[in-house]
């Protein structure tokens, strides 16, 4: 999955919502975890052992007698994509049945899948080679959490390899509700007689299986290792159209006198039932015959306007990069790709058939920014880089997702570098620096626990995550520096190849990985995958004295174990980048980190290939900042924003005077590079949501003005003029110059927005889609109700999903209550703001120092309507709890929190637990970190104006 609720969303905020908002800054809590250390204490790495399948009380796993090997299913969905005059009954229904061929190892009376949310009407189990019926006593659908279905027999199956088929008819609902087999809407223009263009709205039927809903469409078992080959049917009516995994044949039936559509797929390769998928919809597609048939399919209209032909153009070219990489010819006979208009989460990786939210496929060269275009490939070189990693070689258990995800989240980046994306630093601020966030919680976790501690569909879901997505692709990056790039690309062909259609553990790849190479590569990661958290490296360049602890914000102590650190340095006066081995927890004099010299500085973790931060003694880090002063271009661009965020939080972690951080934003009045802006911007973001409500707000607005306007003035003509710079990064940069010149008061920076919006308002829209997100924004900030009413009626306006979401954005702006409070009362009308947006509006909302207490009171308010409506798994309630919750920082907020708290407890609310836990033990924090630095946070300001 692309992130789940995370990539595509944190992406789609990453740019030009700064000072506001960041992507991490504060996204500590971005998830709910179940998971706690103390539940899951470090673990002495490594300890080799081969983790069996656990089966028995008080397991929620299928037991292993039965292997599955062929599925035979029938699906028929009563839906029609248009009530009309011909068809006026709409149903929501679906009926369906499935034959499994199952291989029995053990003698049994009892046959176990897994079923949910589905009415099951009939079970027949036959011995495969005789046909014989077995007589089945009965059969129940446990209604706990194992989802099983308990099938009674008369007699005994035998063990010994047998083959049995069991049949079963099934009949299920279409919900709303973005899982399983759910319906869609979408709203077609339709030229009526008289050339008048009407709206109608049309439905659709689609899936999304990860991880444990494929259990809600037919009775299989739903576990990623019990692999199979599926043999699929669709019947539908007339007018749409059903895709699946393979390539169909449709042709015509009657049925009780009505028409219908019988659609036949050809049978899948060996797979997993979670990457199964099926959509019956109306919509159209373009193709490109290719070594693989490419389609593109979506909404007539977006067909037609041409928003396919970016995604079909790089799904070519990055499906055979890949090939080429990996090794291995992609195995299915098509690739199908959709746009769906309602989806949890970005995309999903189906094999052969991928699903994504629009803003991930479609791209309109008119209204569409740099950004948008680049979220496109990003999300279509994640999804296919599953295609190997996760659909050909799965995952044996949800413990080692970050397996798939981790892989596909770096391959991402390396896949767009082929398509002209030179995106590869980025991956330090958007996944690394994200993960460090995240992994310097108590309540963060491994990248792979023990198989037995993740068991319930909640536990799966809890680890989408960005440890999962970020951490993983971290570790990963950092252990191909390590063992070099080529070592690492062969080690996968490797891997690829020798696991194919199979399932793994991660300690597979690191046996095809040492094939490669002579470092001991188990050793190296096992003190990565295996325990919790990261360290941070001190160093003192007085002795040379170098110690490692575990990186913890709030500080309780870290666990012992010393991670094996390939600490990459420079010094001022060496040329080249030098290695040394970290691996135990010290302190230990390293002769080489000493300096003698006044002058001679030290950096270490180049390029931040490595997982931990540095911190120095007071005087490397003022050399060091001398240097960015005197001149910046000698420090690693990576590094210039890592400096700064390894500062900002080994203060935040009190490690370090907030001052030094501070100081080191100083310089970049000289720098105008994208990475050491966004990383201070991040972090200036957090003293900003701590401080936008106190008087030490006006000196920090003051600051960043000034610090601000060399930069604006940098791309104050292409801002005016409407041209753009031609590298992306300075593109994302005059965004930022943007954004932040506005909402700190930059008098020029307001009057060019509002005059620009004046014009739209006129009707010409002259502004650069890159500039529309920040210039709508500031517009609506400064601007008054009508401006608003005009951006609402735009939005309901247009078509392109990505000119929605820049104006969605820019409603939540505003500074007056009374219309915040309506944006509010909207988001809980989908024909108003969809479901899948709900989250990320009321986020935008609480972004806006106006908003929060609003957004507060609406969550509480509407917290068991939220609960009951999307409940868990479909949307992350702790992301929302984490949004409304940010800023707090005071002893009224945190009383507030244990309030709603107890009134959970007494409601039974299990739900959001452990989010709610989170953020107090987060507020407890600001508060402390409030009461510390504000008064020397303030003074450093008004020294600085
Ligand atoms: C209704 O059915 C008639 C006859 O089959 C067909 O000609 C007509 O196009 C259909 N109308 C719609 C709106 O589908
Ligand atoms: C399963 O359903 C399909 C479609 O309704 C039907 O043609 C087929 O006969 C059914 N299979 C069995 C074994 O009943
Ligand atoms: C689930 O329900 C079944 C039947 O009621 C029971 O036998 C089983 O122990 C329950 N399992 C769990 C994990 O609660
Ligand atoms: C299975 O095999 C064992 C030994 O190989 C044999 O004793 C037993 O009878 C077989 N059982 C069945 C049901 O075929
Ligand atoms: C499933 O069974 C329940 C209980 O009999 C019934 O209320 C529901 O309508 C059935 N659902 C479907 C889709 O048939
Ligand atoms: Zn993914």
């Amino acid at each position: 999955m692309a992130k789940g609720s995370c990539m595509s969303k944190s992406l789609a905020v990453g740019i030009g919502v700064l000072t506001v908002s960041s992507v991490s800054g504060l996204v500590l809590m971005a998830v709910m975890y179940q998971i706690q250390i103390e539940k899951f204490p470090p673990v002495s790495p490594p300890t080799p052992t081969k983790p069996g399948i656990p089966t028995g009380p008080p397991t929620l796993r299928l037991p292993d007698y039965l292997i599955p090997e062929s599925y035979k299913v029938f699906f028929q969905p009563y839906l029609y994509a248009a009530i009309n005059n011909n068809y006026t009954n709409q149903s929501f229904v679906f009926t369906g049945n499935s034959t499994v061929r199952v291989k029995s190892m053990a003698v049994s009376e009892t046959i176990y899948l897994h079923v949910h949310d589905l009415n099951v009407t009939t079970v027949e189990v036959t011995k495969s080679d005789s046909n014989e019926k077995l007589s089945v006593k009965g059969y129940t659908i446990f209604q706990n959490e194992t989802n099983f279905l308990k099938i009674e027999l008369a007699t005994k199956i035998s063990g010994n390899g047998t083959y049995y088929d069991i049949f079963t008819k099934f009949e299920g609902e279409l919900l709303e509700n973005l899982a399983g087999f759910y319906v869609s809407w979408y709203t077609k223009k339709i030229k009526a007689e008289e050339e008048e263009e009407e709206d109608q709205e049309r439905l659709l039927a689609t899936s999304l299986l990860q991880p444990t809903d494929a259990r809600k469409v037919f009775p299989c078992f739903d576990e990623p290792a019990l692999k199979a080959v599926f043999d699929i049917t669709i019947i539908h009516r007339p007018g749409t159209i059903a895709l699946s995994n393979e390539i169909g044949g449709a042709h015509k039936i009657e049925i009780d006198g009505e028409e219908w559509i019988v659609t036949a797929f050809e049978e899948t390769p060996i797979m997993s039932t979670y990457l199964l998928a099926f959509t019956v919809s109306d919509f159209t597609y373009k193709s490109k015959p290719s070594s693989t048939n490419i389609n593109i399919h979506a909404r007539k209209d977006a067909i037609d306007a041409g928003h396919a032909d970016y995604a079909i153009e790089l799904t070519e070219k990055i499906l055979k990069y890949y090939e080429e990489i990996f090794d291995l010819k992609y195995p299915l006979k098509k690739i199908d790709q959709i746009a769906l208009p309602d989806i949890s989460g970005g995309a999903m990786e189906n094999w052969g058939f991928i699903s994504y939210q629009e803003s991930g496929l479609l791209y309109d060269k008119e209204s569409g920014s740099t950004f948008d275009q680049e979220l496109v490939a990003t999300m279509i070189a994640h999804e296919l880089a599953h295609q190997w990693f996760g659909n050909l070689v799965t995952m044996r258990w949800w413990n080692d997702l970050w397996l798939n995800e981790g892989f596909a989240t770096y391959m991402s980046y390396i896949g767009v570098e082929n398509v002209g994306w030179d995106l590869r630093d980025l991956i330090v601020l958007r996944e690394i620096q994200t993960a460090f966030q995240v992994d310097s919680l108590n309540s963060s976790h491994p990248l792979s626990l023990q198989e037995n501690y993740i068991q319930t569909s909640t536990e799966i879901i809890d680890l989408f995550d960005d440890i999962t997505y970020r951490k993983g692709a971290a570790v990963l990056r950092m252990l191909a520096t390590f063992i070099t790039e080529d070592a690492f690309m062969k080690g996968i062909k490797t891997y690829l190849n020798k696991f194919q259609y199979k399932n793994t553990v991660y300690k597979d790849l690191w046996s095809c990985l040492r094939e490669e190479t002579k470092e001991n590569v188990e050793a190296f990661m096992s003190t990565w995958i295996e325990q919790v958290g990261y360290p941070v490296i001190t160093i003192i360049t007085q002795t040379g004295e170098t110690s490692q602890e575990q990186f913890l914000l709030k500080q309780t102590g870290g666990h012992d174990i010393p991670w094996q650190v390939d600490i990459r340095y420079i010094k001022a006066t060496d040329s080249g980048v030098k290695n040394d081995l970290l691996r135990v927890k010290g302190p230990v004099r390293r002769p080489h980190f000493e300096l003698k010299d006044k002058d001679e500085w030290l950096l270490a973790n180049v390029n931040c290939t490595g997982f931990f931060r540095v911190n120095y003694d007071e005087e490397n880090w003022n050399k060091l900042r001398m240097q960015l002063e005197r001149n910046h271009h000698v420090i690693p661009l990576i590094n210039r924003g890592q400096l700064i965020d390894d500062a900002f939080n080994v203060a935040r972690g009190h490690r370090l005077n907030i001052t030094i951080a501070l100081s080191l934003t100083k310089y970049l009045i000289n720098d105008t590079e994208y990475i050491p802006w966004e990383s201070a911007l991040k972090n200036l973001d957090h003293l900003i949501l701590m401080f936008d409500r106190s008087e030490v707000y006006g000196p920090i607005m003051k600051y960043l003005r000034k610090l601000i306007t060399p930069l604006y003035e940098h791309f104050e003509n292409s801002t005016i003029n409407g041209t753009i710079p031609e590298k992306h990064t300075d593109q994302y940069n005059q965004v930022n110059a943007i954004s932040v010149a506005c909402s700190n008061g930059l008098p020029e920076c307001i009057d060019n927005a509002k005059n620009l919006f004046k014009d739209y308002r006129n009707g010409t829209n002259n502004i650069h889609p890159n500039l529309r997100r920040a210039i709508y924004c500031s517009a609506i900030a400064s601007g008054d109700e009508y401006d608003w009413e005009f951006a609402w009626k735009e939005y309901q306006r247009a078509t392109v999903t990505t000119e929605k979401d820049k104006l969605r954005y820019a409603l939540s702006c505003t500074k007056e209550i009374w219309l915040l409070n309506r944006y509010l009362q909207y988001t809980l009308d989908p024909s108003k703001i969809r479901k899948m947006d709900l989250v990320s509006t009321i986020n935008y909302i609480a972004k806006n120092v106006a908003g929060q207490p609003l957004a507060w009171d609406f969550v509480r308010g509407h917290w068991s309507y939220l609960t009951q409506e999307y409940g868990v798994g479909v949307i992350s309630l702790g992301s929302l709890l984490d949004a409304v919750t940010k800023r707090f920082s005071t002893d009224v907020e945190l009383e507030e929190l244990k309030q709603f708290q107890r009134e959970q407890e007494e409601a039974d609310q299990a739900l959001a637990a452990r989010a709610l836990e989170q953020v107090i033990e987060r507020t407890e924090a600001n508060i402390k970190w409030v009461k510390e630095n504000k008064q020397i946070v303030k003074e450093w300001f008004m020294g600085e104006l």
